[in-house]
């Protein structure tokens, strides 16, 4: 494994985040979006799921889903919440942290409209995280869409949509034998731009 040096970090983590994405995916690692996202309900509880990243920009790390579900709940109640990418193949964590927002109305729609008809009609015959009798309820649902929407126009269910997670708080970790990883955090300057420190393994 490679070792990672404070000189081969880029000062800002967006722009590291997206370096390290791109190896992975020369490298071939399966599904480099896929991302645990992790959040807590209004008690403090916290509860994590996978998901998948769709977007990374400075406005910050986005990923799609159902607002009525549970992880929507939790960001109703608390809006903050963690994300760990890893790539085993490269012995790569990456966390990142900070407040998550609704992505707007028309992004989300826009994004909805790219998707395969399949999933627009899964989305709306999901009402995801609440019980359902038996697979069959499921099945019916999706017939039911398909009949309401016989043609390829699927509009955004106002149920679903975006999220945003501004990251304060990025770390990038990469395994060494032994237990002596290299990890580096950047929190945010005082004046702006980043902090990067050193973190023992
Ligand atoms: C690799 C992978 C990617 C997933 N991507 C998404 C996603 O982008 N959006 C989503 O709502 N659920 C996604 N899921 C399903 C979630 O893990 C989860 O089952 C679902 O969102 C309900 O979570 P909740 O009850 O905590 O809200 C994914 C699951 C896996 C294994």
């Amino acid at each position: 494994m490679e070792r990672l040096r404070r000189a081969d970090l880029d000062p800002d983590p967006l722009a590291q985040f997206a370096a390290w994405f791109a190896a992975a995916r020369d490298h071939g690692v399966h599904e480099p979006e896929a991302m645990t996202l992790a959040t807590a309900d209004a008690a403090g509880a916290p509860s994590a799921r996978m998901v998948l990243l769709r977007g990374a920009s400075e406005a910050g790390l986005e990923f799609y889903t159902n607002y009525t579900s549970r992880k929507a709940h939790d960001l109703d109640a608390n809006p903050r919440a963690a994300l760990v990418f890893y790539w085993d193949d490269m012995g790569r964590q990456i966390r990142v942290e900070g407040p998550v927002a609704r992505v707007g109305r028309e992004e989300s729609a826009a994004y909805f409209r790219s998707r395969p008809r399949d999933s627009r009609i899964g989305a709306w015959a999901s009402r995801q995280s609440t019980v359902i009798p038996d697979r069959e309820t499921l099945e019916r649902r999706v017939r039911e869409t398909e009949a309401r929407f016989p043609d390829d126009e699927v509009p955004v269910p106002d149920f679903w949509g975006g999220y945003r997670l501004r990251a304060v708080r990025w770390e990038f970790w990469q395994a060494h034998p032994f237990r002596l990883h290299d990890r580096f955090r950047y929190s945010p300057a005082p004046g702006g731009g980043w902090v990067v420190e050193r973190l023992s393994p």
